[in-house]
């Protein structure tokens, strides 16, 4: 009999909490964010919305830069049954709203004074046809070179700001017997390197032609030639597992002493500070060389589903204004290696790297040379990004040549606009 009590209370109380959780209203959360960084950062929205009596429901996809993350969500969504919010980014935003699946967020933006807050070329991207339907996250700028200091000290080679002197310390690491580049061949990977140096030879203008305009005579031309001698050339310097290794492995690698430097967008100083490593002193962050007046942003940002259950509604208006409050923006990018999104949040609980990062986003977006990435979607169609992926990945995993490689660039491209 007392065993029967004890599981009807049970049951009872079960009933009570989970009527408790359905009244304060659950989001079901899609994200790729499962690296130790990625991971220590999202938990703070997480915690944020349970403060407020929501429950969270992760939905979690490995693996890098989402592509994973975005199958999983077609699938759920072609069956009727998506979740009610989704990291999705760039023109897939739009793609999204124009199927008119998506809640309209202006109540919350104008409550929250979103326009005045937030960079007008950010907010364009989380808009369709005027209206909020996307809430941007944070600002990730992807030309860092992650580098060891004791790598570099070891090997007796120098901090490199050109090309010859990247080249010349990968010379001396390898000699030391270390590995130059901590890389991982995956394709999201490869491009991510691979626009950089896009910047790094071509500069502003050419990036802009080649990367956003997607310019055919730009792709085919000798300054692309360039850039894929110098992404063959890189390929010298990394070690023999580099093909499918994750990014935060690589990132390890260097955390660890094992590899001089990595090409990465900023989530991996999330991965150095989830390892109690502090910018200046264990490791360095340079901008790739050749774009130190560079600006390549990443955006991440999340949409929500239209949902017809009031109190999932009442949970979804939070989740969107609690990820541009203060607090938030705060203890987030913190984690997550990015920078705030909106102006006005406090720079003392950043470190060196995102001071910098934040400094160099507002100089940059002053003279018109920030650059959206197109290896993290800010830039081109997905048609042509998947057309750019192709001839860069079977360029660095062949004996293409260089030559070949910028003519079928060019062509690859073509295509994807038909
Ligand atoms: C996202 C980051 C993420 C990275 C690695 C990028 O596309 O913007 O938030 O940390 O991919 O998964």
């Amino acid at each position: 009999m007392k065993r029967t009590m004890k599981s009807v209370i049970a049951a009872l109380s079960m009933i009570a909490l989970f009527a408790f959780n359905a009244a304060a209203g659950e989001v079901e959360v899609l994200h790729w964010w499962t690296s130790g960084g990625e991971a220590a950062a999202v938990q703070e929205l997480k915690k944020m919305l349970q403060n407020e009596g929501h429950t969270w429901k992760d939905f979690a996809v490995a693996g890098g830069a989402g592509a994973n993350a975005m199958t999983a969500l077609k699938s759920r969504a072609v069956s009727g049954n998506p979740p009610t919010a989704a990291q999705v980014k760039g023109p897939q935003i739009q793609e999204w709203a124009d199927l008119g699946v998506l809640t309209n967020l202006d109540d919350v933006a104008q409550a929250e004074n979103w326009d005045p807050l937030v960079p007008k070329v950010v907010a364009d991207i989380m808009k369709f046809n005027g209206q909020w339907v996307a809430v941007p996250v944070n600002v990730h700028r992807i030309n860092w070179m992650w580098c060891n200091p004791e790598v570099f000290r070891k090997a007796g080679a120098k901090y490199p700001q050109t090309w010859d002197e990247f080249f010349a310390a990968c010379e001396k690491i390898q000699k030391a017997g270390m590995i130059p580049v901590a890389f991982g061949g995956q394709p999201w990977q490869e491009a991510t390197a691979w626009e950089s140096i896009v910047a790094g030879v071509g500069g502003t203008d050419f990036y802009i032609k080649t990367m956003v305009r997607a310019d055919e005579p730009s792709l085919a031309s000798d300054t692309m030639v360039k850039v894929f001698e110098i992404f063959r050339k890189i390929k010298k310097y990394t070690d023999k597992n580099a093909p499918g290794r994750d990014w935060n492995l690589a990132t390890a690698m260097v955390i660890k002493g094992e590899a001089g430097m990595q090409f990465m967008g900023d989530w991996a100083k999330g991965e150095f500070t989830a390892a109690g490593k502090v910018p200046g002193k264990d490791y360095d962050a340079l901008t790739v060389p050749g774009t130190a007046d560079a600006f390549l942003f990443n955006v991440d940002s999340f949409i929500m589903f239209e949902v017809k259950d009031a109190e999932a509604k009442k949970a979804q208006k939070a989740m969107a204004r609690l990820i541009l409050s203060p607090d938030f923006q705060i203890v987030f990018n913190v984690n997550k290696g990015s920078i705030p999104v909106r102006s006005g949040i406090a720079e003392e609980p950043f470190d060196a790297v995102a001071l910098k990062s934040m400094q160099d986003f507002a100089a940059t977006a002053r003279t018109g040379g920030l650059m959206p990435s197109m290896a993290h979607e800010m830039a081109v169609s997905p048609a042509v990004r998947g057309a750019m992926f192709d001839v860069v990945t079977n360029f660095y995993n062949s004996s293409m040549s260089p030559q070949d490689a910028a003519q079928k660039l060019a062509m690859a491209v073509k295509e994807a606009k038909m």
